[in-house]
């Protein structure tokens, strides 16, 4: 008998126990139902950008274009610049919170800041074009006195052109080591891919970044791409392209050319340029560089088997093999020649490697050309 009203005292207990736990889940489901429901009532809130900072208060522009001067909630009270997201409520208009996704935008997440380590001693020939940036380029950064005394101005920039793989951006790096300059690298062409509608205010960003990080030198690579002649500027891509690049003029007009920061432009297109950009007081230098010569072959090759493990390599034959190569193809030539001769389980790489690797790259060149023209 016993043993029977223990049994039902636990059914009870145990049915007890099950009531409650539903009890829970279902309390559980009622608060997050009406959370759910108070959000449907809840009107949505207004995008809005900030015009002006008067006071306490703030001047809003609507997507609409409408201006109006509104409150702001306490915690923002003081937080808030011109240009800065906001979101408003439809009723008051007051300013109840931030956009802070434009984070993103953040200029130093566009552009590539580094303190490169090229030397001089990395680059193989390109000797008068070194000679040329040292003194356009290296001497007012670091030796502005000299043209103050004799009283010039030195050019504001450079603009580096020539084939792919040349030499440009190492020899951009190389300067901007030898001057200790922060080097802040731009793609043309994303400027106005990444934040559609924000290139002209990237483009600002980055000339104050530069002048925040002086000395500092302002690599635009691909030129072309911000700054080509435009036949007509019917879609608004372009003409949103013709902004970015008006604004970039002025910016380049607007800095002194004995102050610190110094403009590098690259292109592989200087056909296509847009004059304006090449005007006297702009980027009026132009330094070409070429493919190299023999002599200059031979220079890059040296470079780049400095430290390779070498048996037996004809490097004149190397030199004359490597004829219409840029630089960055005799590095690659290097580079598949070591692989080969891991791939045959050598740690040296002999003649026959590197005749290989020639082959190949070669006839990768050919593929590239008729995929280009073909
Ligand atoms: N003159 C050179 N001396 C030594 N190495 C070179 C030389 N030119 C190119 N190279 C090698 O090729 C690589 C690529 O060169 P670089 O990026 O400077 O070419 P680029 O002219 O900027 O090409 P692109 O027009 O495609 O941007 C370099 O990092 C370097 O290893
Ligand atoms: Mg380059």
């Amino acid at each position: 008998m016993e043993v029977n009203s223990r049994s039902y005292d636990d059914v009870i207990t145990n049915s007890n126990l099950s009531i409650e736990s539903e009890n829970k889940v279902l309390k559980a489901t009622i608060i997050h139902l009406k959370n759910e429901l108070n959000k449907f009532r809840k009107k949505p809130l207004i995008l809005c950008h900030v015009k002006n900072i008067i006071d306490d208060k703030i001047i809003i522009k609507l997507p609409n274009g409408n201006n109006f001067l509104v409150e702001v909630s306490n915690h923002l009270v003081g937080k808030l610049k011109v240009n800065d997201e906001v979101f408003v409520e439809q009723r008051s208009l007051m300013i109840v919170d931030k956009l802070e996704s434009h984070k993103s935008y953040d200029v130093e997440n566009f552009v590539i800041i580094e303190k490169p380590n090229i030397s001089w001693e990395d680059i193989g020939g390109l000797k008068e074009q070194i000679m040329e940036i040292k003194e356009v380029i290296e001497l007012p950064l670091t030796k502005p006195h000299i043209f103050e005394k004799v009283g010039i101005e030195p050019p504001k920039g450079i603009l580096l052109y020539g084939p792919p793989g040349s030499g440009k951006t190492l020899l951009a790096k190389a300067v901007a080591a030898s001057t200790k300059a922060t080097f802040i690298e731009v793609v043309a062409s994303e400027l106005n891919q990444k934040y559609i509608g924000e290139g002209a205010k990237l483009v600002k960003d980055i000339f104050k970044l530069a002048k925040e990080r002086a000395p500092s030198i302002i690599f635009v690579d691909e030129i072309d791409a911000l700054a080509s002649e435009r036949m007509d500027v019917g879609t608004s891509g372009e003409r949103e392209v013709q902004r970015t690049f008006m604004q970039f003029l002025s910016e380049l007009d607007g800095f002194e050319p004995l102050s610190n920061v110094k403009l590098i432009g690259a292109t592989n297109r200087i056909d296509v340029l847009d004059p304006a950009l090449l005007r006297p007081g702009r980027l009026d230098r132009l330094i070409e560089i070429d493919l190299p010569n023999e002599r200059e072959r031979e220079e890059i090759l040296k470079i780049h088997i400095k430290n390779m493990n070498l048996n037996n390599v004809d490097l004149n034959q190397l030199v004359k093999n490597t004829e219409s190569f840029s630089g960055a193809e005799i590095k690659a030539i290097c580079t598949e020649a070591g692989y080969i001769a891991i791939r045959k389980n050598r740690y040296n790489v002999n003649n026959n490697d590197f005749v290989e690797s020639i082959k190949k790259v070669r006839s990768e060149e050919q593929s590239d050309h008729i995929s280009m023209f073909g």
